[in-house]
């Protein structure tokens, strides 16, 4: 493929999509999610903004580190120590890139800035130069460039690429733009900008009028040749454009787009799950390619139509967005050794013996409560171990739960807490609600039930029962997740899950401060 005729996939759930509140990951899972991206064969991956935190530093590192095909991105402020700690984190990257940016628009030059556009656009070049110093492949981004004037950014595009700009991304960052409008900036800045031929223009929507993806693809039928996206729509507020929406789009239109993508779409379906079971966030039913009911048929006429001839009702094929891969990988008899095989297939390693022994442990457990074992219950069995390894402050030691008719459910819960083992009982409407009031006896946190969910991970009435829990505390959103065949213990995991980072909050500064 030319590079004319190629689509660049830029990922950003890693970095925009964990600015989802209560969407925050740890390293082993983003990680994991780096890992699948890349099996996916998506272009360049923004793995977080390192200056932001310790833990975003160690994490950029780390998928720097891990990911060898796909470029490894990081994002910086246009400040110096920002690129510094950037082009730090990427240092074991086979490709990295450094992606830095200012806002350009006159409401975020005049009040948040308070910066004049001459000093934006010195501040810019500035940055780019400094970025140059660590890597040949530097992104550079004017922020809002959806309500920024069109002069300014030819001004200011044209300055960041004499020095040295490879990509200029041009973010819609506050969701504002309609598709026929981005598309036209996009052409009149490739057109207006003189050296607009010695870079990639790039696009980054966000969804906040429900137009991300239709201002992505108007702005790839107007010449821009990479998207940033991410897995289910994930991001700040409404999300950013969904990566399976745009290159299903992009691929099922080939009369339309002379482009296209390298991506493995089978990858697809088990990416978004990854991403949801990690993060907690359900995909709705309804959503585009990935949803539950994205290819089911429920009336008749759709039903008869599809028996009789596939394209009457389907414009794409379910296997080739990944549906197949939900099949029965281990049961009961596999060995220690399939269960790591296929794990490793799933992007996820064990660093030592003991951690492969104690999830072994859970497989087998759970292949004793369930016959087939699905990747999915894999991937839930492994984000549900990561969150007991490190040294958590809460613990489900115990849970029993007593439910009747004509009563009130009454519920005994045991947890260690700071290594003293504490026991409390509770009665609430229902069992899930008799189990969080005694939690809540042993570790009043104070905080609020926002919202509480259950998806079952597979088909089935064996099938495990995922809980999302997400409590606010003072404000902050945090969210937590439990996997279980016994949804009650499920949803206690989940609970005391969201209580371990009630109580580590995390500090990360926000990338738009
Ligand atoms: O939405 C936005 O403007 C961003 C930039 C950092 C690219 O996320
Ligand atoms: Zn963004």
């Amino acid at each position: 493929m030319s590079s004319a005729d190629r689509l660049i996939i830029f990922d950003t759930t890693l970095r925009d999509g964990e600015q989802s509140p209560g969407a925050s990951m740890n390293m082993e899972e983003k990680l994991r999610i780096a890992r699948a991206l890349e099996r996916m064969h998506v272009d360049v991956i923004e793995a977080g903004f390192p200056v932001a935190s310790p833990g975003d530093f160690a994490a950029v590192k780390a998928v720097a580190a891990a990911v060898k095909e796909s470029t490894v991105c990081g994002l910086a402020r246009a400040l110096q120590k920002d690129i510094q700690t950037a082009g730090e984190a990427l240092k074991p990257a086979v490709r990295g890139r450094i992606h830095t940016f200012i806002a350009t628009s006159p409401i975020h030059m005049e009040k948040k800035l308070r910066m004049s556009p001459d000093q934006v656009v010195e501040q810019a070049v500035q940055a780019v130069k400094w970025a140059r110093q660590y890597t040949d492949d530097v992104e550079f981004s004017p922020e809002d460039a959806g309500r920024s004037e069109s002069d300014f950014l030819c001004r200011i595009l044209e300055a960041v690429i004499d020095a040295g700009a490879t990509t200029l991304n041009i973010p819609d960052t506050v969701g504002y733009n309609l598709p026929h409008q981005f598309g036209n900036l996009i052409s009149e800045l490739i057109e207006r900008i003189p050296n607009s031929d010695k870079a990639i223009f790039s696009v980054h929507c966000h969804n906040d009028l429900g137009l991300a993806v239709g201002n992505s693809l108007s702005a790839v039928l107007n010449g821009a040749r990479q998207v940033e996206c991410t897995i289910n729509g994930l991001g700040e507020r409404a999300g950013n454009a969904s990566l399976e929406e745009v290159v299903m789009a992009v691929r099922t239109r080939q009369d339309l787009f002379s482009c296209d993508t390298r991506l493995d779409t089978t990858q697809i379906v088990p990416c978004s799950k990854l991403v949801s079971g990690i993060t907690g966030f359900p995909v709705q039913p309804n959503k585009a390619v990935v949803g539950s009911n994205a290819f089911a048929h429920e009336s008749g006429i759709h039903q008869d139509g599809v028996l009789k001839q596939r394209e009457t009702y389907e414009i794409m094929r379910a296997e080739d967005v990944g549906w197949s891969a939900n099949r029965m990988v281990l049961g009961k008899h596999s060995g220690r050794n399939a269960f790591k095989t296929r794990l490793q297939d799933l992007g996820v390693e064990f660093e030592t013996q003991d951690e492969l022994n104690e999830a072994f442990a859970r497989f087998k457990d759970l292949a004793d409560k369930k016959h087939e074992i699905y990747d999915e219950d894999l991937q839930a069995l492994v984000t549900d171990a990561t969150q007991w390894s490190s040294d958590e402050r809460f613990r489900l030691v115990a849970l029993r739960v007593c439910s009747e008719t004509g009563e009130s459910p009454e519920a005994e819960v045991t947890l260690m807490i700071d290594d003293e083992e504490r026991s409390g009982q509770a009665t609430g409407a229902g069992p899930v609600d008799a189990v969080f009031r005694a939690i809540e006896l042993l570790v009043d946190s104070q905080a609020k039930l926002d919202l509480y969910s259950v998806n079952s991970i597979t088909e089935g009435t064996d099938a495990q029962g995922e809980v999302t829990v997400r409590l606010d505390k003072e404000g902050s959103m945090i969210n937590g997740q439990g996997s279980d065949t016994d949804i009650v213990i499920a949803s206690a995991k989940a609970y005391v899950h969201a209580l371990n980072r009630v109580v580590e909050p995390d500090q990360r500064a926000h990338p738009q401060l």
